[in-house]
């Protein structure tokens, strides 16, 4: 099958350009192993996790990706970190960094923090690899312009994801759609001569990707198709809802970080998931304790009628549970396909 090539396939040496988002909860060390496996550029999230944890997942993709116990070679995945949460308790946060720093990880993703700049300094700082091609690479995820302006000139990232409305899990309640936000951190891109764009949000198929790397894009960036693999940490539970989801379901609100009490994300955040009755309470004004009770009761019983399952927009058009090599080799083979179909259109 064909390689596609862009600015991002040719910085991380990989054959497609599909990228599996860091998911809090949901993807761990086998599912990013598995998605670099496939080709593409896999994840695994950091999010409210301990050291130990981290360590245990980056063995965990190790192992899958045969790379032994040797330092001294790039482990081809990255780790995400929620930067608000690193805030929270920075010694415990340098202590979550460093760990990806000493096992040598391809890059790290940043997002939703008040000052992503001290912690990319941090990186810098303590990569001991940082002058040399295999520097740890530097996401930074927005949805606001001026934030990419800084992510450009002050703090010199190596991608620039731009995440939609569309996108499931937390994000900017205001967020333009992609087809919006786009052109607008493109044209900010070129004009300060940036990194690699990448688009995150809703999508689901290869067609869509194809479309999304004709507006420019260098990647895509995908976590909800992921949660739909037997790697993802998502219960059968939440799997079995996600497939019976309607893209209507999948809503914005702060419910679930109120009933999970996961508050202290910046201004403007919330979560995009599938609608419930934890929603549908907090809609209605109901006190905000009664829904805790709820939802703990809820998680104790797998009722996905209380519990949180994240999903972008893009959910309705996902009905298959497919091991993540297999998702991203699907998709590059519909998107070459599609990239393909629109070449013949030009007479
Ligand atoms: C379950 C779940 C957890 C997520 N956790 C994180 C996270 O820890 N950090 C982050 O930057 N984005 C997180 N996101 C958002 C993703 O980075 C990405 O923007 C989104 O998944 C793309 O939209 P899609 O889900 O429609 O493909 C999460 C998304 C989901 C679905």
């Amino acid at each position: 099958m064909a390689s596609i090539n862009t600015s991002l396939t040719k910085l991380l040496g990989i054959k497609t350009p599909i990228v599996a988002a860091p998911m809090a909860g949901a993807s761990g060390g086998a599912l990013a192993a598995q998605v670099t496996l496939g080709g593409g550029f896999g994840f695994l999230s950091a999010g409210y996790d301990s050291v130990d944890k981290l360590k245990h997942e980056i063995n965990v993709a190790r192992d899958l990706l045969r790379k032994d116990g040797d330092l001294s070679t790039v482990l081809p995945i990255g780790v995400g970190f929620l930067v608000w949460q690193l805030e929270k308790s920075p010694e415990a946060g340098e202590q979550l960094l460093l760990t990806a720093l000493e096992n040598h990880v391809q890059a790290i993703w940043l997002s939703f923090g008040a000052d992503l700049g001290r912690w990319i300094n941090f990186i810098r700082e303590h990569d001991p690899r940082a002058d040399s091609s295999d520097a740890v690479k530097i996401f930074v995820q927005t949805s606001i312009v001026e934030e990419a302006v800084s992510a450009i000139q002050s703090w010199k990232v190596d991608v620039i994801v731009a995440q939609g409305n569309e996108a499931g899990g937390h994000g900017l309640g205001k967020s333009l759609p992609i087809i919006n936000l786009l052109p607008l951190l493109d044209s900010v891109v070129s004009k300060l001569n940036g990194p690699p764009l990448l688009a995150a949000g809703g999508i689901s198929s290869g067609a869509q990707i194809a479309s999304l790397l004709t507006l420019g894009v260098s990647a895509v960036v995908l976590g909800t198709r992921f949660l739909l693999s037997p790697e993802s940490q998502y219960s059968n539970v939440q799997r079995q809802a996600l497939l019976e989801a309607e893209s209507s379901q999948s809503v914005r609100t702060m419910a679930f970080d109120y009933a999970r009490n996961t508050l202290g994300w910046p201004q403007g955040i919330d979560g995009r998931g599938l609608r419930n009755a934890t929603v549908d309470d907090y809609e209605r004004g109901e006190e905000i304790r009664t829904i805790q009770e709820k939802y703990v009761n809820g998680v104790k019983a797998g009722d996905k009628d209380r519990i949180v399952i994240w999903a972008g927009s893009g959910v309705g058009q996902m009905k298959e549970i497919m091991s993540a090599k297999k998702i991203v080799e699907t998709l590059h083979a519909e998107c070459v396909q599609s990239l393909r179909n629109a070449s013949q259109l030009v007479l």
